[in-house]
């Protein structure tokens, strides 16, 4: 077998299957040690997950030597690729003076003064270690600083493991109930009901509704939760009397607007938020201000960001994490975020039209029973003839499920690599010719799966 695969030159070609496979042996050993085998659940989208070796750009080799081009990003969290050679130069040096301390350094001082940089509405910032801290700290300084307990959130929006946020965050048909009265779905086994009950789930994009439900809940709600482009609910841009509505809610309620820009932060170099001139009270950020290491970060106003103020005269949100602000995930994350300025935001934006138009036209060639959405650097393919409007839209049949996952092999086989709902999340070394490439894989396999 040829490893090493051709897609270097961004053909298409069929990336042959290995006859022996070294993941699947791999795979054996790891189910022996690990419930189901994996540690995050994400990676486990074929029945045997491949393993990797390395990755250099937008490309990753598996350890049976098959190169495929990376449009997962490890879901949006590596801006540059792998590998990139400014931040293996930094984050090599940092790690040879050593990785983390219970002494602060100066690289988290860097990395905040950059980020604050960004956006006007990011008066101060606090790192800790994920997207599900970022979020978990937002809401918790949300509730420190109103007073109140409750937070709304969109049905069927992703914002991590915490438990208020995973509300509803996987309703179905069997259990979502009213669209006007949406249920509070639990996601794990044994969920405390005490915290659904905390929660306020609101339908995306649907301003009627959704200030009909917070309204009933006025006075207690802390904050409203929102991603500006949530991922599960169909990867469609809020709508800007959407946000304009909650953000005048929010004030007028005395009730804060926290936005999860965990994975939309690419959008524009100061957020998605940027684009709808607003700013969220608290941005939970996370993902690709890492630089590829482990990171979450809490930005806002100056007055709510006191909420985490040691030195304050009443501390009303102690807050520590053993790695949170480490140096190397610092060096890394300012080196990335640097990297990552105006032109290279508008650059990705630009490949991001291109795939998004690129998609969207094999769709009306092979006239297959789908559409695409996104925005920014990222793109979704829908099974779907209508473009989703909102998460009960977006939630595919057992029928759109099965073609998903044809799509899904069809493009791994033709060597791409994608994120387990047929969404793209781009990387600053693709170049045009990946895109299309991409594109003439999906066109090949519309035409196969319809
Ligand atoms: C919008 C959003 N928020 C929060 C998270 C949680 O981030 P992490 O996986 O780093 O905990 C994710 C992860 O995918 C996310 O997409």
């Amino acid at each position: 077998m040829k490893k090493e695969m051709n897609m270097a030159t961004n053909s298409a070609k069929e990336v042959a299957t290995p006859t022996t496979s070294h993941s699947a042996e791999l795979f054996a050993r790891a189910k022996r040690v690990m419930p189901g085998g994996v540690s995050r659940n994400t990676v486990l989208w074929s029945s045997v997950p491949p393993y990797v070796a390395y990755g250099k750009g937008c490309r990753v080799t598996d350890i049976d030597g098959v190169t495929r081009i990376d449009f997962a990003n490890n879901v949006a969290s590596l801006i540059h690729g792998h590998a990139y050679a400014p931040i293996v130069e930094a984050a090599s040096a940092q790690l040879a003076l050593g990785s983390a301390f219970m002494m602060a350094t100066e690289q988290e001082v860097l990395h905040a003064e950059h980020l604050c940089s960004r956006s006007d509405g990011f008066d101060q910032i606090r790192f800790v270690n994920s997207g599900t801290e970022a979020v978990m700290a937002a809401l918790k300084a949300a509730r420190a600083f109103t007073g109140r307990p409750k937070i709304a959130k969109v049905e069927g929006a992703y914002h991590g493991a915490y438990d208020y946020v995973e509300t509803s965050q996987g309703s179905s048909p069997a259990n979502w109930g009213a669209v006007d009265h949406p249920n509070r779905v639990p996601l794990v086994h044994g969920q405390p009901q005490s915290a659904m009950d905390d929660v306020v789930v609101i339908p995306f994009n649907d301003v009627d509704r959704s200030i009909a439900l917070l309204n009933e809940h006025r006075g207690e709600l802390a904050c409203v939760l929102l991603d500006l482009m949530p991922h599960r609910v169909g990867l469609k841009p809020a709508s800007r009397e959407f946000v304009t509505a909650m953000r005048e809610w929010t004030v007028k309620n005395g009730a804060l607007l926290v936005l999860d820009e965990v994975i939309t932060f690419r959008t524009h170099y100061g957020g998605a938020q940027q684009g709808y001139d607003i700013h969220g009270d608290l941005t939970a950020l996370g993902k690709m201000i890492g630089g590829g290491f482990p990171v979450g970060a809490l930005a806002g106003r100056a007055d709510v960001m006191q909420v985490l103020n040691p030195g304050a005269a009443k501390l009303l949100f102690p807050l520590s994490g053993t790695f949170s602000a480490n140096p190397v995930t610092m060096t890394a994350g300012r080196i990335a975020m640097e990297h990552f300025d105006q032109p290279a935001v508008a650059r990705l934006n630009a490949l991001g039209e291109r795939v998004r138009n690129g998609i969207a036209q094999a769709i009306h060639r092979t006239k297959a029973c789908a559409s695409v959405t996104g925005g920014g650097s990222m793109f979704r393919l829908h099974m779907k003839a209508d473009v989703p409007a909102n998460y009960r839209e977006a939630y595919p049949s057992a029928d759109e499920n099965r073609r998903l996952k044809m799509m899904l092999e069809h493009l791994f086989d033709q060597g791409f690599l994608m994120v387990g709902t047929c969404t793209g999340m781009l990387s600053t070394p693709m170049t045009e010719a990946d895109i299309d490439a991409l594109v003439a894989a999906m066109e090949s396999g519309l035409r196969k799966i319809g």
